[in-house]
């Protein structure tokens, strides 16, 4: 049973007249806020950075995953506005936030994003409204960060508004799993609150999931996520320990994926990178530090996956020797910064920190990514450049460091002399003689 307030956004909801804004239009706000407005939701769209608003006004997407069609129809349709004013929540009913959860320099959560939103719409609270929040970060962060904030002017959550803790599980570049198509888990503050939440998503989402509180929610993507971290640890320590023993990993992992039961397969590569994998584990690990509870699985694969750089640039250095070469002096040529394959994000790349240390050693490096125009290291900036047969024999050793699907391999390897490859990604290839795997 819902009560008189919830009824009342229900049916908002159901006949589609609620006005729903998504704070934070990055890679996670802008692709839901599109979703949202075309179930047919008048969304606005806040975000402090101007730019990013200007170009939704004027119908550019900025993100590979939305559709510059689907999104300049949301907005000539004006089903989708953008704006970096707060004061338009007074005439909203359902609140998405989406900002930023990095890490501090010291490596601890920065939440002062979440802070800095959560003020904002405390500001323009009012009866009936839902707030959602969608970034990920550790248990506890919407019930004892979030509600207080949003009841300083005095209205009761469960009585006077709603809040959720609903997860985003958007994976970049992927074509077969949508907003859509990804079951939701929804956690709230009160029974009511959870319900309102999964009557609004199930408008936008086929299949919801919901679990008994906001602190379940907020654990579920962090085991996720953790999950992917240990599993890909694991892939990379039974690297370096094929690598000694003489056994190509990649064949193992091959003939593991046939058994049609308990096993996934996981992937080794140069490290991890993206805003979710390297950083979530560490929101948990850190909260449960201050319960005085150390997890080791966590803190292992972190150490693990953080050294894969400098084990690619040893199997560089080895590389190079069979060529009577050294790193110092040597051109370099890095082919992909973007933290996986397809997609345009470098942040967290791990191509980047190899780009670093070889740069440190003494090597020239140039880049190509189709996605990424240009990097910036500290003070030093590298732009894109053409991937062309020049290009190619010019190099000392090309490193495969993003396995991109438009890529022609074989065309790379042809062209060249000398090949890292950290993604498996010339597997297909019969001549294996230019081409070192890790
Ligand atoms: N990128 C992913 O693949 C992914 C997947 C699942 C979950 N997440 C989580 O979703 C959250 C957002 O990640 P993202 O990748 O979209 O980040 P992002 O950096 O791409 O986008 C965040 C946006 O929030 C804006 N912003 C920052 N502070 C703001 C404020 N106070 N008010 C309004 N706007 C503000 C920024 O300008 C930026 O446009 C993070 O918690 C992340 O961990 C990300």
């Amino acid at each position: 049973m819902l009560s008189p307030i919830g009824s009342e956004l229900k049916k908002k909801i159901t006949n589609k007249t609620a006005k729903v804004s998504v704070i934070g239009l990055g890679y996670v706000g802008l692709p839901l806020a599109v979703e949202i407005a075309k179930a047919g939701f008048s969304t606005v769209g806040i975000d402090v950075n101007k730019e990013k608003v200007d170009k939704i006004k004027s119908k550019n997407s900025y993100i590979p995953d939305v559709a510059q069609e689907e999104l300049a129809r949301a907005v000539s349709k004006k089903k989708l506005m953008a704006t970096t004013d707060y004061e338009i929540l007074t005439e909203v009913d359902i609140v998405s936030i989406c900002v930023p959860t990095p890490l501090r320099k010291t490596r601890e959560p920065d939440i002062s994003y979440i802070i800095a939103a959560a003020s904002e719409v405390s500001k323009y609270l009012h009866q009936g409204q839902l707030i959602i929040l969608e970034s990920t970060t550790f248990p506890g962060t919407t019930k004892d960060i979030i509600l207080p904030e949003l009841e300083k002017k005095g209205l009761k959550v469960g009585k006077d508004f709603f809040l959720s803790f609903s997860p985003e599980r958007v994976d970049p570049g992927n074509k077969k799993y949508t907003i859509r198509n990804t079951p939701k888990v929804v956690g709230g503050v009160t029974p009511e609150c959870a319900e309102i939440t999964k009557i609004f998503y199930q408008q936008i989402v086929e299949k919801l999931v919901l679990v008994a509180s906001t602190e379940e929610a907020e654990m579920t993507k962090l085991l996720e996520n953790i999950f992917r971290s240990v599993n890909i640890a694991l892939a990379n320590e039974l690297t370096l320990m094929c690598d000694r023993l003489g056994i190509d990993i990649w064949n193992v992992i091959e003939a593991a994926t046939t058994k049609p039961f308990g096993f996934m397969p996981f992937y080794p590569g140069p490290g991890l990178g993206g805003h979710c994998i390297p950083v979530d584990p560490i929101y948990l690990s850190w909260k449960a530090k201050t319960y005085g509870f150390y997890s080791k699985f966590i803190e292992f694969a972190e150490e693990v996956n953080r050294n894969m750089p400098y084990y690619v640039v040893r199997k560089i250095t080895d590389a190079l020797n069979t060529h009577k070469k050294c790193i110092n002096g040597s051109k370099i040529l890095i082919l992909g910064v973007a933290y996986k394959e397809n997609v345009g994000d470098a942040r967290e790349s791990p191509a980047l920190d190899i780009i670093e240390i070889l740069s440190q050693q003494g090597a020239e490096i140039i880049y190509n990514d189709p996605y990424v125009s240009q990097v910036k290291i500290g003070e030093r900036k590298w732009q894109s450049l053409s991937l062309t047969k020049n290009l190619l024999s010019q190099a000392d050793c090309v490193v495969i460091t993003t396995g991109h699907n438009s890529y022609d391999y074989k065309w790379i390897v042809e062209n060249t002399n000398l090949v890292v490859d950290t993604r498996n990604a010339t597997k297909n290839l019969l001549d294996k003689e230019k081409i070192v795997k890790i």
